[in-house]
């Protein structure tokens, strides 16, 4: 809160990060994979009070992918433990979120996390579901493709119990079926790490998304690199397929 925090005429509602390059970042160091990744929870934790501060109602960050259970049993153990770490109860993260009133939503397939994991996540999200100021989405095991997929499931439910009929399937109903259901898609999302590419991530959210690129490693992301995204988006002419 101490920070000079910079004013802006426009700033986006939404904001998917990509937290790329932890890796590289230790490889660099000579450290472990998973030192790049607990010094990336940091980073999670700093943008994300950041971003609040300066006025971003929405953040997305992608976390774990569908298919990043096929990394060395290590670091997927690493990236576990740092999760946990993050929920559990005691934590200062409580305060952080309270302060800023911040409500935590997981986003991402949830059958096959570990159990203790998924009751640290729903107690978090239970316990910020007071919050309305802001919303952070996690997302955790989690993939595009699989987010429509498991949108088209609970949809053809619908239409074989009768609930739905299939005229009544338009782009807002599978809006609401997607994990984030009520809120706006993400207008800008930022891949650091030198990498042009969405990896699976919201894939249904971005169809109008803006894209800011940048080399930066995740964990040496910074406040002074958010202000860059701000001032850039000012920039941007956003049509949506108008003129
Ligand atoms: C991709 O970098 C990053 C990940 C697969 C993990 C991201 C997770 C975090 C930053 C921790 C978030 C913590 C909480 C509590 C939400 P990479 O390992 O693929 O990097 P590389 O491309 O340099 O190898």
């Amino acid at each position: 809160m101490e920070k000079n925090i910079p004013k802006f005429d426009v700033l986006p509602q939404h904001i998917g990060f990509i937290m790329d390059g932890n890796g590289r970042w230790a490889k660099m160091r000579g450290l472990e994979r998973s030192a790049g990744h607990k010094e990336g929870a940091l980073t999670f934790r700093r943008i994300g009070e950041y971003c609040a501060d300066v006025g971003i109602k929405y953040m997305t960050f992608y976390a774990s992918s569908t298919e990043n259970w096929n990394r060395p049993k290590s670091e997927v153990l690493a990236l576990m433990k740092l999760f946990k770490e993050y929920l559990k109860e005691g934590d200062e993260r409580i305060a952080e979120n309270d302060i800023r009133q911040m409500r935590l939503k997981f986003i991402g397939e949830r059958d096959n996390l570990p159990k203790d994991l998924l009751k640290l996540i729903e107690k978090a999200e239970r316990e910020s579901a007071k919050y309305d100021k802001v919303t952070v989405n996690i997302a955790l095991n989690y993939g595009g493709r699989a987010e429509i997929t498991h949108a088209v499931k609970e949809i053809s439910k619908k239409v074989k119990s009768g609930v739905l009929s299939v005229d009544e399937i338009t782009e807002e109903l599978v809006n609401n079926h997607i994990y984030t259901a009520g809120q706006p898609d993400p207008d800008i999302i930022v891949r650091p790490s030198g990498e042009f590419r969405l990896s699976n991530f919201m894939t249904w959210q971005s169809a109008y998304s803006e894209f800011w690129f940048s080399d930066v490693l995740w964990p040496d992301f910074s406040e002074d690199d958010v202000n860059k995204i701000l001032e850039d988006y000012q920039k941007r002419n956003r049509r949506f397929g108008g003129v």
